[in-house]
């Protein structure tokens, strides 16, 4: 079978031949793969550094994707941490880490969508309380997971929702997917009354947001939680020891591992219905697996999605 295989962590995947896979492990199935797509999490661990990865080469990227099982049914999957990921042909599968999909789905949009969307799906249904009322402040919201977390906490009935992010011009589509209001990170006064935080950012930009956002609550002892979901401005915050002081602060990360990955996979029917449904909108780019090493670093704002 063809697959995209990577041999060094310095250098994309190259498209090429593989052996067929072979299920070993109790209940695992071969599958075939209609689409997998091209996520930070699956670049992050092809340059061998996500906290997730392990460092064995060669392996076939891809942590997840839209497959057709042996009964002829399409699966949403999640992998595990393997040397045989979904951009190939063919792999292998965790039933018990997949979910049967609605007949009729495009297997592109779910591929594309699945990823983003849990990072605040679970984050809101499994690793806070969260209510619907509740006003929530989106930091990061212009790249593909923010978006979906503007729509998702929408939908889950916060009263508002403001998206943060660093360009005024980009900010501006975020209204029409329900958005309340918009800031940059240098406004964070703005959203000074937030019960929730969920940051995609973190870095220097969070921090920098952090004070601000606290120092003009108008009621400090009020709870705000604060959940570190992504890491695109860097891996560290500068956070002042006073923000934790002078109110009522607390700062959780949600994951895999903060949230068991049993608890992930409960999630997956309901969002992988509201996918299908239409409920969020999804941007996708399908490109043809073939060309793999040309699409590995290209800038979109579209999810890459892999068709074999
Ligand atoms: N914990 C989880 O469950 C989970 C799940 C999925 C994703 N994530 C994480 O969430 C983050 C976002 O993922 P994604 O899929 O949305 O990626 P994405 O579509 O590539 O979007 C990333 C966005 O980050 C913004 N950005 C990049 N560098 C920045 C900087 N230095 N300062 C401020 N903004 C910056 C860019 O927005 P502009 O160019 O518009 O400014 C870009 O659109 C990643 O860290 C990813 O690993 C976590």
């Amino acid at each position: 079978m063809h697959a995209a295989v990577l041999t060094s962590f310095d250098a994309p995947p190259v498209y090429g031949e593989q052996p067929e896979p072979v299920a070993e492990g109790r209940g695992e199935m071969v599958v075939e793969v209609l689409a997998a797509a091209l996520h930070l999490l699956t670049r992050a661990k092809a340059t061998g550094a996500h906290y997730s990865s392990t460092s064995a080469l060669p392996l076939v990227p891809g942590v997840d994707g839209v497959v057709r099982d042996e009964a002829g049914k399409l699966r949403y999957a999640v992998l595990d941490d393997t040397a045989l990921g979904t951009f190939a042909d063919r792999t292998v599968i965790d039933p018990r880490r997949s979910v049967v999909l609605p007949d009729g789905v495009d297997p592109v949009q779910i591929a594309a969508a699945m990823n983003p969307a849990m990072s605040s799906w679970v984050a809101l249904r499994r690793r806070i309380e969260f209510s619907a009322g509740q006003r929530v402040l989106v930091l990061g919201a212009t790249g593909n997971a923010g978006r979906m977390a503007v729509q998702i906490a929408k939908r889950f009935g916060a009263a508002q929702v403001i998206a943060a992010g660093r360009d005024a011009g980009r900010l501006a589509a975020l209204p029409a997917l329900g958005a309340d209001e918009t800031i940059t990170f240098d406004q964070a006064e703005r959203a000074a009354d937030v019960d929730v935080v969920l940051d995609y950012v973190w870095g220097e930009p969070s921090a920098r947001t952090m004070v601000p956002l606290l120092t003009a609550r108008a009621d400090r002892g009020a709870p705000l939680t604060w959940v570190q979901i992504g890491s695109v401005a860097g891996p560290t915050a500068p956070v002042p020891s006073v923000a934790l002081r002078s109110s009522r602060l607390q700062i959780v990360g949600s994951g895999i591992g903060s949230v068991p990955a049993r608890e992930f996979v409960e999630e997956l029917p309901m969002l992988a219905e509201a996918v299908a449904e239409g409920a969020l909108e999804v941007r996708a780019r399908a490109v043809p697996l073939s060309r793999v090493a040309e699409a590995w670093g290209a800038q979109s704002d579209d999810r890459v999605v892999f068709v074999p």
